[in-house]
């Protein structure tokens, strides 16, 4: 029998996913994330790059002092202001990493860096030995890795190893590589380069070609310990390589591979429900392991075989990635228990305080529909209980609308103790006066960028979820809300987005972006 290789799993989902547009989250959302991720068996978590922004900083901190269970790691370019300040991050994790990086491709050379090979490779090594006077674990990334030559590619991965470097991750940074490619580029890697027996080989594909899952594979099968991913394969353009999808590759095919991974894959699911409802980044239907239709068996000669024996059309469980086996409906008579059962059975870990708020919830979502699905629990579990610093609320509103006519609103928010109400008739539809009033009523006035409404589940009387994308100096911001008023959870999805805005200070606060000038 063949010894299955445990493989390394390094989330980035609160670093490179967070780099996909409109994707920023707030300091209590990466803490909620990097607690899912920790119980998800995540390895190492990228908490952020706390250079970027105060807020950047912030987050990491608080992850490195709270969060315990997982390494947690902080992004810095090679030079001493970023990597001091990452280390003040991080100082008081558990375990922590920093994770340092410079760019060693020809084009990156010459246009971005505009730095010859030597000085590349001496900053490298600054870098490392920079970061190893911090903290024993450090990783190194050539950035463009795929895209560098091999030879050189190998000098600058020796030096940062004899620096110090205890990771050495080999970025496929612009979703150039194929799988035969990067596994010839990790080859390379542990032929030649004489001490990289001292350092584990990561890798970090990014899914331009829609290779990043594949190419990771390729690359563990050539000798790399660890692969860097992010949940719903979120991040920069077409994103990273998908967590959900390459665990499960090698779990499904552990006879082909002989890797395992540390993750708790029945909790795939509720972790990629929660990071979608906090970035606001909807999960496709058709995507794998995670999406809606992920384990939907449409054709007859499909059901057929299924009723007859799973395994024909099915190669994992659904329990397995955490999707609920029934999708048992409850009503206006079902008991706390009978939900506390669902939500448990949903992934959710409720605290007996929070299963309360939400038993309110859930009475009051009954009464107004007769059943109640897993999806609806989920969205009152999302909208309700997560602790949000909402400056605004909704206390009512009003609405008029008719063809050919003006639409009317009324509209009162609520911020702390104070009630602030707008009259306005004006606007080209409903949706429109009422957005208007809450811009007049906060001050901040946005470009909306794109307006969604989903059902929840199905039925008239379904809760619809809206989300809205929108603009405000220049950086995109996010709202959903849900409710069985549809124009109530636009107003709210509105107002989430405006308290998005208000929450980074009514300014779009400028992030230095890793990938800009070293
Ligand atoms: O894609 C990339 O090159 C990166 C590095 C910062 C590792 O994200
Ligand atoms: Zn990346």
């Amino acid at each position: 029998m063949t010894q299955s290789r445990r493989i390394t799993i390094f989330d980035t989902t609160l670093r490179d996913g967070e780099q996909s547009p409109g994707a920023s989250m707030n300091i209590a959302e990466k803490l909620e994330i990097a607690q899912a991720l920790v119980a998800l068996g995540v390895d190492i978590i990228e908490a952020g790059f706390p250079i970027a922004s105060q807020g950047d900083f912030e987050a990491v901190r608080q992850i490195a002092e709270s969060v315990r269970g997982s390494t947690i790691c902080g992004l810095a370019r090679c030079n001493d202001q970023d990597i001091d300040r990452a280390w003040e991050a991080l100082r008081h994790a558990e375990r922590s990493r920093i994770h340092v990086f410079l760019a060693t491709s020809a084009i990156h050379r010459e246009f971005k860096l505009k730095m010859g090979k030597q000085e590349i490779i001496e900053r490298a090594v600054a870098g490392v030995r920079r970061a190893a006077g911090h903290c024993p674990d450090v990783e190194f990334s050539p950035e463009d890795a795929a895209r560098t030559e091999p030879d050189f590619l190998c000098e600058v991965v020796e030096a940062a190893i004899n620096a110090g470097a205890t990771t050495v991750n080999i970025p496929d940074t612009v979703g150039y590589a194929t799988p035969a490619h990067m596994g010839r580029v990790i080859r390379t890697l542990r032929e030649r380069v004489p001490n990289i027996d001292r350092a584990v080989i990561s890798i970090h594909c990014h899914n331009d070609l829609g290779l990043a899952v594949a190419n990771s594979l390729s690359a563990v099968e050539d000798g790399a310990g660890q692969i860097e991913c992010t949940i719903n394969g979120i991040g920069e353009r077409a994103g990273n390589c998908s967590l959900e999808e390459v665990v499960m590759a090698i779990r499904t095919r552990e006879d082909y591979y002989h890797f395992t991974t540390g993750i708790a894959t029945q909790r795939l699911v509720p972790t990629s429900r929660l990071v979608s409802n906090i970035t606001g980044i909807q999960v496709q239907r058709n995507k794998a392991i995670v999406g809606r239709n992920a384990f939907a068996h449409e054709a007859g000669i499909h059901q057929d075989g299924m009723l007859k024996e799973r395994s024909t059309y099915e190669i994992m469980r659904p329990e397995d990635v955490g999707l609920a086996q029934t999708d048992l409906v409850l009503g206006k008579h079902s008991g706390r228990a009978a939900l506390g059962d669902r939500v448990k059975a949903l992934g959710y870990t409720l605290s007996a305080e929070q299963l309360q708020t939400l038993f309110v919830q859930f009475k009051a979502l009954a009464d107004k529909k007769k059943e109640v699905y897993d999806a609806d629990i989920a969205a009152l579990i999302d909208e309700e209980i997560r602790e949000t610093d909402e400056m605004w609320s909704i206390s009512r509103y009003t609405l008029s609308a008719a063809t050919g006519a003006v639409p009317k609103v009324t509209l009162s928010l609520k911020r702390g103790d104070e009630e602030a109400t707008r009259e306005l008739s004006t606007g080209d539809g409903p949706f429109d006066s009422l957005f208007l009033a809450i811009e007049q009523i906060t001050g901040i006035e946005v470009v909306c960028k794109d307006f969604r409404v989903h059902s929840v589940t199905v039925g008239k009387d379904a809760q619809a979820e809206v989300t809205v994308e929108v603009a405000h100096r220049g950086q995109v911001f996010r709202g959903r809300g849900v409710s069985t008023d549809s124009i109530e959870a636009s107003a709210k999805a509105f107002l989430n987005a405006i308290n998005r805005v208000a929450a980074a200070g009514g300014k779009a606060a400028p992030k230095v972006s890793p990938y800009e000038r070293a």
